[in-house]
């Protein structure tokens, strides 16, 4: 495990880039793989967390197993029963474009081997939808820390639509017989993208049409992907209805990670630095989080310049930030900034006032307990925080600096080691080593930007 070294007080400034999102990767390696002829992606994010899914759809697919495989590398995490085992991705060959061939929905075959998702519940929750439509039996696992994650949420509306699902008690290891599926309509209980996905890519293989209704909205990557593909998809708010269609290979440059970028804009407002971020995905159901952070005195501008598969993308510009103030996200809110609830904390730890997080209840789901992780580390950094059942409160006033731990969570390592920037005094943040999950580089490019860290 590796730590990093913080010393506050310093400025940042230039012009930077984040890697590829994680969301929207996860989905368009699954519709390369599933498209009939061949796809190039570009900007394909090396994070470990994508490279998941590329291994396991290399095990379903003879046409693009090759190139899936060689993406991927071998050098992920595998589920040695610690959840901790982030290798570095430097480790790695450093492409992120990709050619996929796909044969087609009816190309895939039964895996020789077990699935394995490593750290990642989108690549189990969303995989488990494909391979509901495979007649055949796979078998999903993963780390540790993803076979606490329930499962069984993705379970109900597959066997719904006619696959065998089994779950090792709501959790993974997942038993999937696939095939003969039918379309249904779907009320998702807990709003969650995963889950709707999940659905709508079964649905891709499913007689009929299949309608997925959510009750808050969440991020919509899945059917904006399928609308630019030209699928016979109707998305309006709270419900999405798709009629099975077979798609082609496509083109695509994956945009820059906003949820990645979240850590730099908040790292900005922190040192009261201006900051630009280039090529970043601006779809509105993942800019709340600039909303939020407006509302605590975080001026942003969004210039979206050109669309890659139906996704906006464009320059994201910070503004020097005069000083922090806390706020409400209330219960409805909350889901369109589920990822970017650790920073924002964090964030909050430095502002006036306190930020109340409302229903923030899912964040227990995470890949730690995010509510009990943020508590621990805004007090181990000398801040205020408090678990109050569903929701989690947040003190201002700024934060001494100290040790904290990550708790094995990318998001988490991130968020402390930006509030850190701001601390009073120097501190050192364990667990760095996991940003490699969602930010592959995330400490060269704070490095970059000036910040005064060092790995230890
Ligand atoms: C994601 C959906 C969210 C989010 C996760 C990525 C996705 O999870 O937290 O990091 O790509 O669909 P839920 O669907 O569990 O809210």
């Amino acid at each position: 495990m590796s730590a990093l070294l913080v010393e506050p007080g310093t400025r940042l400034s230039g012009v930077t880039r984040v890697p590829g999102d994680k969301s929207i990767a996860h989905r368009w390696l699954i519709l390369a793989t599933t498209a009939r002829g061949s796809s190039r992606l570009v900007e394909v994010p090396r994070s470990l967390d994508v490279r998941s899914t590329a291994a396991c759809l290399a095990q379903v697919s003879t046409t693009a197993r090759a190139a899936l495989e060689g993406w991927a590398g071998n050098d992920r995490a595998e589920p040695d029963g610690h959840g901790s085992t982030w290798n570095r991705g430097d480790a790695a060959p450093p492409e992120r474009s990709l050619e996929v061939e796909g044969g087609g929905h009816d190309s895939l075959t039964a895996p020789a081997r077990e699935l394995n998702c490593g750290n990642s519940a989108t690549s189990m929750r969303l995989l488990a939808g494909v391979a509901a439509g495979i007649a055949a039996r796979s078998i999903l696992t993963g780390d540790e820390s993803l076979r606490r994650r329930p499962m069984e949420r993705a379970a109900v509306p597959l066997r719904a639509m006619g696959a065998g699902v089994d779950t090792t008690g709501g959790c993974a290891p997942l038993t999937i017989r696939g095939g003969g599926l039918r379309g249904i309509l779907y009320r998702v209980p807990i709003a969650s993208a995963q889950v709707k996905s999940c659905v709508l890519l079964a649905g891709l293989f499913a007689e009929g049409v299949t309608v997925v209704e959510e009750p808050a909205g969440t991020r919509d990557h899945t059917e904006r992907a399928l609308a630019a593909l030209g699928g016979p998809v109707v998305a309006e708010p709270g419900r999405v209805s798709l009629q099975p269609f077979q798609h082609v290979g496509f083109t695509g440059t994956v945009p820059g990670d906003l949820s990645s970028a979240a850590f730099l804009v908040a790292a900005a407002a922190l040192t009261g630095s201006a900051l630009t971020i280039t090529g970043v995905g601006l779809n509105p159901s993942r800019t709340r989080l600039l909303e939020v952070m407006g509302r605590m005195g975080v001026q942003t501008t969004q210039h979206v310049d050109h669309e890659e598969l139906g996704e906006p993308v464009g320059d994201l510009e910070v503004e020097a930030c005069a000083g922090l103030i806390g706020t409400r996200i209330e219960a409805a809110e909350l889901p369109l900034v589920i990822d970017e609830v650790p920073i924002l904390a964090l964030l909050a730890a430095h502002a006036t006032g306190e930020t109340w997080f409302l229903g923030a209840a899912e964040l227990r789901l995470k890949e730690s307990d995010r509510i009990a992780a943020l508590v621990a580390g805004v007090r181990a950094l000398g801040g205020r925080a408090q678990d109050e059942g569903p929701d989690l409160v947040v003190g201002g006033g700024g934060l001494s600096g100290g040790h904290a731990s990550g708790s094995g969570d990318h998001r988490m390592a991130m968020a402390l080691a930006i509030a850190a920037l701001a601390a009073r005094g120097p501190s050192r943040i364990d667990g760095i080593e996991a940003a490699e999950v969602s930010f592959p580089g995330f400490v060269p490019t704070l490095h970059g930007l000036g910040a005064r860290i060092e790995e230890a």
